[in-house]
Order: C-alpha cells, then sequence, then structure tokens
C-alpha cells in the first residue's frame, strides 16, 4: 500500500518518512515526484499544497489526508476528486497546543501585554493591573470543532466563565453553549474575550465586522486564531482607538507574512504572533494520519472529513 508524501516537499520528506515508518511500518512510503512510482499504485496522499491537477491522477487514490487543519490549497484545485475523503489534520497535539495557546492569550488580555512589554523596553516602572481576574472573566469561543471544544474545555478548567458559539448544539459539562444567528447576540454580550476559532467558509469571510464588534461588552477583548479574514481590521483598529476593545492578540492575517510596515504591528493594544499559535511535530501528525489510514482499512468511519456542502 503506497502512501505518496508532499507535505514539506522534497525538504521534508526523509523526516515525514520516519515518522510514517514508525507509525505505519506496513506502508510504503513515497516521495511526491519520485518517477518510479507508477500513479495506480498510490492508496493514500499526505499532502499540504498539491500542485494543482495532480490528485487526480491516481486511479486508485482512497484517500487524501491533509497534513494541516486548513485544506484551501487542496480544495481549491478545482480538479480535486471530490468522491475520495479528504481528512483534516486533527492530532490532538494541534488541539493541545491550540488551547495553550488560548490560555496564554486571555491571560494577556487581561494583563495588558503589550503595556507591560512598552515598560520594559522602556525601562519604565508601570505597575499594571489586571483588567479581570479569571473567575470574572467570560470568555465567548466562535467554533467550538476540534480546536474550540479542547479551547473551552481548557479554559473553563483555569476558572474562566467560558461559552461557545456553534452551528449546532454541544453539551460540553461547564461550558454553556450558543447556535445560530439567534444566539449570537446573547452570546456576544457576555463575551469580555471572544476568541474566534470559525473555519474559512463564505459565511465567516469578516465576521469579526464593525457592528459585531459593537455587541461586545466595553474593554471586551479579541483573540484572533482562526483566519485572518474572518476580521475587519480597520473596525477592529477603530474598536481598539475608541477605547470600546481594551486589546487584541491576533495570530492569523489576510495576507501572511504580514507586511513590515503594516500598523498592526505597533498599535500599543495589539499582539501580534506570526500564525504560531498551533503546528503539530510530524511525529504527531504522522501517527494521526497513520490511525486514519488505519480506521479506513478497517471500513470504520474517518474521523475529521471535510464536508465540501458545509465547506470545512
Ligand atoms: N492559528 C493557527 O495556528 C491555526 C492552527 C490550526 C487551525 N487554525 C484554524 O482554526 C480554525 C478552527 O479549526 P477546527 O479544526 O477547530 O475547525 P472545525 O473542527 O471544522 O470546527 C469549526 C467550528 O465552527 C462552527 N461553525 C462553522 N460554521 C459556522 C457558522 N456559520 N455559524 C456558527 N458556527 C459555525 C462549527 O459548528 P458545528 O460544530 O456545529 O459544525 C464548528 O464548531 C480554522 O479556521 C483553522 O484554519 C489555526
Amino acid at each position: 500500500m503506497t502512501l505518496l508524501i508532499e507535505a514539506d516537499r522534497e525538504a521534508g520528506f526523509l523526516d515525514w518518512q520516519r515518522c510514517f515508518r514508525e507509525a505505519a511500518p506496513d506502508l510504503k512510503i513515497r516521495w511526491w515526484a519520485d518517477p518510479e512510482v507508477d500513479p495506480a499504485e498510490v492508496l493514500y496522499v499526505f499532502c499540504y499544497a498539491p500542485e494543482p491537477g495532480r490528485l487526480s491522477r491516481f486511479p486508485n487514490l482512497r484517500l487524501i489526508c491533509s497534513a494541516s487543519v486548513g485544506v484551501d490549497n487542496i480544495v481549491t484545485d478545482g480538479t480535486w476528486p471530490t468522491h475520495v475523503p479528504l481528512v483534516r489534520m486533527g492530532c490532538s497535539e494541534t488541539a493541545q497546543r491550540m488551547s495553550d495557546y488560548v490560555a496564554w492569550a486571555c491571560l494577556s488580555i487581561n494583563l495588558n501585554l503589550p503595556r507591560i512589554a512598552l515598560a520594559q523596553r522602556t525601562r519604565t516602572w508601570d505597575k499594571v493591573t489586571a483588567l479581570r481576574t479569571i473567575p470574572e472573566t467570560r470568555v465567548g469561543i466562535l467554533g467550538m470543532g476540534n480546536l474550540g471544544a479542547k479551547a473551552a474545555q481548557s479554559l473553563r478548567d483555569f476558572g474562566f466563565s467560558t461559552a461557545g458559539w456553534s452551528r449546532t448544539r454541544k453539551s460540553l459539562p461547564g461550558i454553556e453553549s450558543f447556535v445560530g444567528s439567534e444566539e449570537l447576540q446573547p452570546f456576544l454580550q457576555r463575551a469580555d474575550i471572544l476568541v474566534c476559532l470559525l473555519p474559512g467558509t463564505p459565511e465567516t469571510v469578516r465576521f469579526l465586522s464593525e457592528d459585531r464588534l459593537a455587541r461586545l461588552p466595553v474593554g471586551a477583548g479579541l483573540v484572533n486564531v482562526g483566519r485572518g479574514s474572518h476580521v475587519d481590521v480597520e473596525a477592529l483598529t477603530a474598536a481598539l482607538d475608541s477605547g470600546h476593545l481594551s486589546g487584541a492578540v491576533l495570530d492569523v492575517f489576510e495576507t501572511e507574512p504580514l507586511a513590515a510596515d503594516d500598523p498592526l504591528w505597533g498599535h500599543p493594544k495589539v499582539v501580534v504572533t506570526s500564525h504560531l499559535a498551533s503546528t503539530a511535530s510530524r511525529e504527531s501528525r504522522a501517527r494521526y494520519a497513520a490511525s486514519v489510514i488505519a480506521a479506513f482499512e478497517r471500513g470504520d468511519d474517518v474521523p475529521n472529513r471535510f464536508d465540501p456542502v458545509r465547506g470545512y
């Protein structure tokens, strides 16, 4: 059974091969551009950004496993074989790293991290007081999927008063569940910190608009770890400048890398990180892909399958 690896191109292949040999000793691991591979022998592909048209050239392909949570690079190719299951990366390390980052970001907003960093840079003794204690802080998570649900549980365990918003109702102990457009208003009204973990779909573009940001309580903070396209940056900057919002921690941007002259870098209420919230190790991702392939081989349902109709 041949697994073809495209992720991280040639430079990463030997390391991926090592990880997959440990995780799935029965698979034959081959490099994506190996001229000796017969396309008919390829049953599985592990990829991040395959060149358009390539995935449709494997006549016996059984499953595509994405090396990342986002699958835009795959599904924007109009020829990708939609009858073949496409599985998004869902290893536990991705969710753990994301929930660690979200906890840090929420604490950074409460502690006014940009002001603390400025004080250190300018050698100023500035006794910043935390905006809120953890039990006083109501966090709202937009998107309660693999990453949102794990982050919500970890925030709850820290003592934050935690709620989530999603399309379908969730029942996680100690986490209030809000659903759909009719429950968005009460959800936003109770979010002292709003964390965005929505997927990138046509409905979520500019989801964090001027109107929705205005519905957050005065002094609220924003953590965006979903997609850069979720935020109307002009509206966010205006809400920070007016004092309606107290701070933002932003990890994702419409154009990455963020341009060196982008005003967000120097905004006194913004922490910028370089799309680093959650990248799992190759070992963990290979183990996850191997477990998905094994489930498929047993005839079990594969987890975390991309649904072209929902768009995530
Ligand atoms: N910054 C980073 O380093 C990093 C790393 C990995 C991933 N990400 C990003 O994190 C985001 C979340 O990933 P994930 O794997 O957790 O996604 P996921 O498992 O697909 O979960 C998506 C969640 O959003 C909800 N949702 C989708 N459309 C909605 C709508 N129109 N209205 C209300 N709720 C909606 C879904 O509701 P249902 O549960 O009801 O379906 C689900 O709870 C993605 O944008 C991904 O690209 C960022």
